[in-house]
């Protein structure tokens, strides 16, 4: 059910879990300190109990009541990247409330979206939102209102529909526990790149190294757990093109298949069915969660997914989207 940003505050107050809108995927939101909602939002994602919760909030002065001491240069950095689609993972006081969303753990990750509605829904409220992705646990995360609907639909308070998600994949996370590192957990739009080119111009903070995380399998508890899935079996495609039978589906970008159009055989057209995953890498980005979905409507035997030619970019965001398709693909 669709309700506007002002019935879920209400919802949220009556600790009710509601969907609103991101620039990065959908949330399942919750009031953060409020044990009731923390309680629901397992429930309905069918997430392990192990697993924290990413706390959202409209400014940093929102969330520093709740921190342990911080390193310096955490506050110009979230004045500068946020809001925006970045967490930051810091120490929280041992009597901190929010530990009710982080299952008791001594830190929290948390982010200001830069979506005007979550931050609407954030000021108004003005109290933390603990918003996983607002997806059954292990699924992908949903970048439309249609999308949380299909798959939480009947077990929500209400979806706050604010359109296509943006960026279409998950916030870049930073570990800013230490005072010396930074340490990126999660790869995303904003990455090693953007911090560094802010870090030696902003002539105050010397010395800080930015590490990309290689196994941050240890680093974050909830990276143990499988990620973005389709149902659909899916592989990089390595084989032959005529290997692949008419149930199967190949997706890749749109000058991939006019290419293979162009060059194949006309046998080959009616057998090869494609998912167009888009132009460049910002719409690929956007598009995938919604892409896998459609492969599992498909009901299709395999998926094979074909972007040779974007693969040895460097750019952050190429970087967060095959972290992203190198887990949707299966048997790994
Ligand atoms: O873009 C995003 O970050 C979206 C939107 C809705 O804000 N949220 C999101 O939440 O992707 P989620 O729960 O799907 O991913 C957050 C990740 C999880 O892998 C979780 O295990 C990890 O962050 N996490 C949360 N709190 C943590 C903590 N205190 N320590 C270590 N890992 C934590
Ligand atoms: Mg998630």
């Amino acid at each position: 059910m669709l309700i506007s940003a002002n019935q879920a505050v209400q919802n949220l107050l009556l600790s009710k879990v509601v969907a609103i809108p991101t620039e990065t995927v959908y949330g399942l939101a919750g009031v953060a300190i409020d044990p009731t909602a923390i309680k629901e939002i397992y429930k309905i994602k069918n997430r392990p109990k192990d697993n924290p919760l990413i706390t959202h909030v409209s400014s940093f002065s929102a969330i520093q009541k709740y921190l342990n001491p911080y390193p310096d240069y955490l506050e110009d950095l979230v004045s500068y990247f946020s809001p925006g689609p970045i967490s930051y993972l810091v120490n929280l006081k041992p009597e901190s409330l929010l530990r009710v969303s982080t299952c008791n753990l001594n830190s929290v990750i948390f982010r200001i979206p830069s979506h005007p509605i979550a931050l609407e829904i954030l000021t108004k409220i003005n109290k933390p939102l603990a918003a996983p992705s607002a997806n059954t646990s292990g699924k992908f995360s949903p970048t439309s209102a249609d999308m949380v609907e299909q798959d939480l639909g009947d077990k929500v308070s209400g979806i706050v529909d604010g359109g296509r998600s943006l960026v279409g994949l998950e916030s870049t996370i930073l570990d800013c526990r230490n005072f010396d590192k930074i340490i990126v957990l999660r790869p995303g739009v904003v990455g090693k790149k953007e911090l560094q080119k802010w870090f030696s111009q902003s002539k105050l903070w010397f010395g800080i190294e930015i590490i990309e995380s290689k196994n941050s399998e240890e680093k974050t508890p909830g990276n143990k757990y499988r990620h973005y899935c389709p149902d659909t079996p899916l592989f990089w495609l390595t084989a032959d093109l005529s290997q692949i039978s008419s149930n199967e589906v190949i997706l890749t970008d749109l000058a991939t298949i006019k290419k293979f159009k162009k060059i194949l055989p006309p046998e080959f057209h009616s057998q090869l069915k494609f998912i167009n995953l888009g132009l460049d890498f910002k719409q690929i980005s956007q598009n995938l969660y919604s892409k896998l979905s459609e492969l599992d409507t498909l009901k299709a035997k395999k998926g094979y997914l074909y972007l040779p030619s974007l693969r040895s970019n460097n750019s952050s965001l190429a970087k967060a989207l095959f972290n992203r398709l190198d887990k949707a693909v299966s048997g790994k």
